[in-house]
């Protein structure tokens, strides 16, 4: 199959792409599930954008590179901030409906960080409304066809036309993908001039996230296999208040916006305890508030603290969190009177393939956007709500850059198809079950909130371990989706440790006791 840009990934990224590259020539999407399973279908509070006085842009430069921790590219933050409001008009023009005060003006949200109400919002369920628009777009537009379960394997660059390559090698390009339709299990080989990655988050390599169960981070992987650059991995950002209901996948949110909205973090004895940490208290970063909790969890043995918003008119309380009132209330808990017990779960990946400002990655013709890629906007810790933003910025960005260069581009030749050697065996799904398991567990326990040196140095030798009997089971095995997503978690874990233990100070989300921190 040849088609000119090849999206991969449904996402507020992937989606947005397409709508404005389809001016340009033919789009193909392919996504692994349905449309609509992604990260940003799930996204509470909202998209930041500078709107009315008393905010204004400096503020939100300002608010993005102090939570980033002097790790952000300046450039990234001006792009992202200064053209936040035409993609909201974008969104809109698409038919996004955020709310609104009685006057008719975007009723705004604050969340950790934040020094202004600056996020706009449809209740708490923002990603659901931006990605019902998108979708609705995109299936009504000629020009893109939406090939659902289908999973990309690896990206093609001349690798598969059997030259060496590595990091450095001159004029490395992509040429499409492999492509497994999961209903016939058939690979087929995907030419495009332009392929595009943005196949969202990893939250999956984390035993506990808030990330649905396609976040297991298929594009970072891929794009360090075809070897692409990858930066910042090893800022893996945990949310402080993800609802502690054992056994629940994934963790539901509580949005941050609810802090932004009045609401307390106070420990299981009732005491309040933020104003120890930050004067910003409930409201503080989100690295400083989820690293917080995790000491006072620590320190008492305790596996939750309580979120307390009944002071709050529970009637507000019911209209802006309508989702959250209803997801506790069918678990006995009614939040206008009880407290909410949370706690920290993996949430956002700040790093991934990097790219310029065009969103284009270190190889000529592939393209990595939203949370697959690592622009330089969060730095070490991403200012909530910054991330919706970035992906619509960059994804308008990478179609104006692409469009550009398609006409001079052509289709690639002589890419083999994929080879069917290998047996499928009957142990195998187990084994899969297991390792992916043993894997969260490394993550979890040796590169959480905490690391230390000797934490990460026991994390890698046991993941190289899991690394090899992978590896293995792959090249004897006809690909699927579960044993695909398994090597590639295992990809991405490797780049966090690898990354982490690189990086000899503690900063941002990244949190090792060997360069404790001052202050
Ligand atoms: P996604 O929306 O995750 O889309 C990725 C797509 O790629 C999916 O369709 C997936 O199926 C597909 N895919 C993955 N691998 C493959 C493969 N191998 N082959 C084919 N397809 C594949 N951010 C904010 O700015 N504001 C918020 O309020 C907010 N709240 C959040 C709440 C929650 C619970 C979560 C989990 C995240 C939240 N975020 C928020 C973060 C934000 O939602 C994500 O960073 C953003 O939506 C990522 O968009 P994306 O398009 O990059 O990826
Ligand atoms: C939230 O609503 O708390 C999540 C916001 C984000 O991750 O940006």
């Amino acid at each position: 199959m040849k088609t000119d840009f090849l999206v991969i990934g449904s996402g507020a990224a992937g989606l947005t792409f397409a709508l404005k590259a389809a001016a340009h020539g033919h789009v193909t999407i392919v996504t692994k599930g349905e449309m609509n399973e992604c990260n940003t279908n799930y996204a509470q509070g909202g998209i930041c954008s500078v709107t009315y006085e008393p905010d204004t842009f400096e503020k939100h430069i300002h608010d993005t590179l102090v939570c980033g921790a002097g790790k952000c590219d300046p450039a990234a933050v001006e792009l992202v901030v200064r053209r936040a409001p035409e993609m909201i008009r974008d969104l809109i023009g698409w038919g996004t409906r955020f709310d609104r005060t009685p006057d008719g003006r975007f009723e705004l949200n604050r969340e950790g960080g934040h020094s202004e109400h600056r996020i706009l919002h449809h209740e708490d369920l923002t990603g659901a409304e931006i990605e019902r628009a998108l979708v609705e777009a995109v299936r009504a537009h000629p020009d893109i066809t939406v090939l659902e379960h289908h999973f990309a394997v690896d990206l093609l660059t001349q690798h598969h036309l059997g030259e060496f390559v590595t990091r450095h090698t001159r004029g490395l390009a992509c040429f499409g993908a492999y492509v497994l339709d999961l209903r016939t299990n058939a690979v087929e080989t995907m030419l495009a001039r332009c392929t595009v990655v943005a196949t969202g988050g990893c939250g999956n390599i984390y035993s506990s996230t808030t990330n649905p169960v396609v976040a297991t981070g298929d594009g970072i992987a891929m794009c360090h296999r075809a070897k692409a650059i990858t930066e910042n991995m090893e800022f893996i950002q945990f949310h402080p208040t993800a609802l502690y209901h054992p056994g629940e996948k994934p963790n539901f949110l509580i949005t941050e916006a609810m802090r932004g909205f009045g609401a307390i973090l106070r420990l299981q004895n009732g005491e309040e305890f933020m104003d120890r940490y930050h004067p910003m208290k409930s409201l503080a970063p989100r690295d400083v508030t989820a690293r917080a909790i995790h000491t006072e969890m620590t320190r008492r043995g305790e596996d939750f603290v309580y979120l307390d918003v009944t002071h709050k008119d529970p009637d507000a309380v019911r209209s802006h969190f309508p989702n959250i009132c209803e997801k506790c209330l069918s678990i006995g808990i009614d939040i206008t009177r009880e407290w909410i017990p949370v706690t920290p779960a993996a949430h956002y990946c700040c790093g991934g393939v990097k790219v310029s400002t065009d969103g284009e990655t270190s190889i000529r013709r592939l393209y990595a956007l939203g949370e697959t890629s690592c622009t330089g906007l969060h730095g070490a810790n991403r200012l909530a709500s910054n991330s919706l933003i970035e992906a619509l910025v960059y994804a308008d960005q990478a179609a104006r850059h692409a469009s550009g260069q398609i006409g001079r581009t052509e289709f690639q030749e002589g890419i083999p198809d994929w080879d069917f050697e290998g047996t499928r065996h009957a142990e195998e799904m187990l084994m899969i079950i297991q390792s992916k398991r043993e894997m969260q567990q490394i993550m979890s326990n040796y590169v959480g909130i905490v690391r230390s040196n000797l934490s990460l140095k026991r994390a890698m030798r046991r993941l190289s371990i899991l690394f090899e009997e992978t590896e293995e089971l792959y090249n004897k095995t006809k690909p699927n989706r579960d044993l695909c997503e398994l090597r590639n978690m295992i990809a991405v874990a490797y780049l966090v440790i690898k990354q982490g233990r690189e990086l000899k100070e503690s900063v941002g989300c990244h949190y090792n006791t060997d360069y404790p921190k001052e202050g």
